[in-house]
């Protein structure tokens, strides 16, 4: 008899382990503790026992039907804890993986910018932003494009429909971040060594090489001495840390009409490294940038003697930079808000 009651509390003690619902559990309830159940029939069973017996025998069935209770309690309350927190109480389930959070990031562009201003700073430059919207005087007249100058025709220009400014200035959209020059200029004197981070905008068709906003950097620096030598040191050293030391670097004459002498600077083709691909147009290099030493009526405008100082200025096109570094040929992608491009810088 001892070993049976045993034997029975082996059996009711494993199955409850293996019980995850309340209706497992309300079967375990019937079959253990249950009116047909075997410890039941034990009880209802002493009566027949001898005296001795049935002391001892009545002792430990008692003993586990108290015993069996208890964990009956416990399972139960065990069930109610984990139905709880995996409802919370409502009709969620805080059990479910989460949904990931969505992290943005920085658009190439800005990464590109960054990267670039990085450069810059650590040779020295200060970095400054300036208006979107301009004066005709800082964006051509100041920088020796005046009004009639045909070199304003090559920079379709949005013109803003504003009230005109002092001395009957009209406004616009800035064709190039170059304003910056003189507005710097009028503010801090030489020795000066900035760059100019920033959107300009033109009136032009869109395609696969053309939009109507585009950004570009703009470099000047001023100081006495200042030579063609430092500009092509300066571009140089950029070159190496951007693009790598092995990429051949070319200067050819340019017109700007606020520098002299003008150039214009190419790099080579990354993709097929000076053979000649589509990307380059076959001609092995990527012009990425206008330069020149500042013209002096340009100087003179920003108020600075042309005959103590001398500088130069470079403005670079952003755009170019990812095109030519990840052979990209489509220049809308980056502004078509398209994820599964965005997504890989
Ligand atoms: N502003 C010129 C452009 O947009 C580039 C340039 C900047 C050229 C500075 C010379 C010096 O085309």
């Amino acid at each position: 008899m001892n070993q049976q009651i045993d034997d029975l509390r082996n059996q009711a003690v494993a199955s409850l382990k293996t019980i995850a619902s309340s209706d497992e559990l309300n079967s375990w309830r019937v079959r253990y503790l249950g009116k047909k159940s075997s410890l039941m029939a034990v009880l209802k069973g002493l009566g027949e026992l001898p005296a001795e017996e049935r002391r001892a025998v009545g002792g430990q069935a008692n003993q586990l039907k108290k015993e069996l209770e208890a964990l009956l309690k416990e399972k139960e309350e065990a069930l109610a804890a984990v139905s709880n927190l995996s409802t919370g109480g409502t009709d969620v389930d805080i059990t479910l993986p989460g949904r990931p959070a969505n992290l943005g990031k920085l658009h190439p562009m800005t990464l590109v910018l960054h990267e670039l201003g990085e450069i810059f700073a650590s040779m020295g430059f200060e970095i400054v932003e300036g208006p979107e919207v301009e004066w005709d005087y800082y964006n051509f007249e100041a920088l020796n494009i005046p009004k009639e100058h045909p070199a304003r025709d090559s920079m379709q220009t949005f013109w803003v429909d504003a009230p005109p400014g002092e001395n009957g200035w009209e406004m616009l959209l800035r064709t190039h971040t170059s304003p910056m020059q003189i507005r710097v200029m009028e503010k801090q004197k030489p020795p000066l060594r900035i760059v100019v981070p920033g959107r300009v905008f033109r009136y032009e068709a869109t395609d696969a090489t053309h939009i109507p906003m585009f950004h570009q950097i703009e470099g000047l620096a001023i100081d006495k001495g200042i030579t063609m030598a430092d500009l092509k040191g300066t571009l140089y050293e950029f070159s190496r840390r951007f693009f790598g030391t092995d990429r051949r670097v070319r200067f050819r004459c340019d017109f700007f009409p606020f520098v002299e002498p003008g150039v214009e600077m190419a790099v080579e083709c990354g993709v097929c490294k000076g053979e000649g691909c589509r990307l380059c147009g076959q001609s092995g290099w990527i012009e990425i940038l206008g330069a020149g030493m500042v013209h002096p009526r340009v100087l003179e405008a920003g108020g600075i003697d042309p005959d103590v100082y001398s500088g130069f200025a470079f403005g670079m096109g952003v755009e170019r930079i990812p095109l030519l570094r990840y052979g990209i040929d489509d220049i809308r992608l980056f502004y078509s808000s398209d994820l599964r491009f965005l997504r890989q810088f």
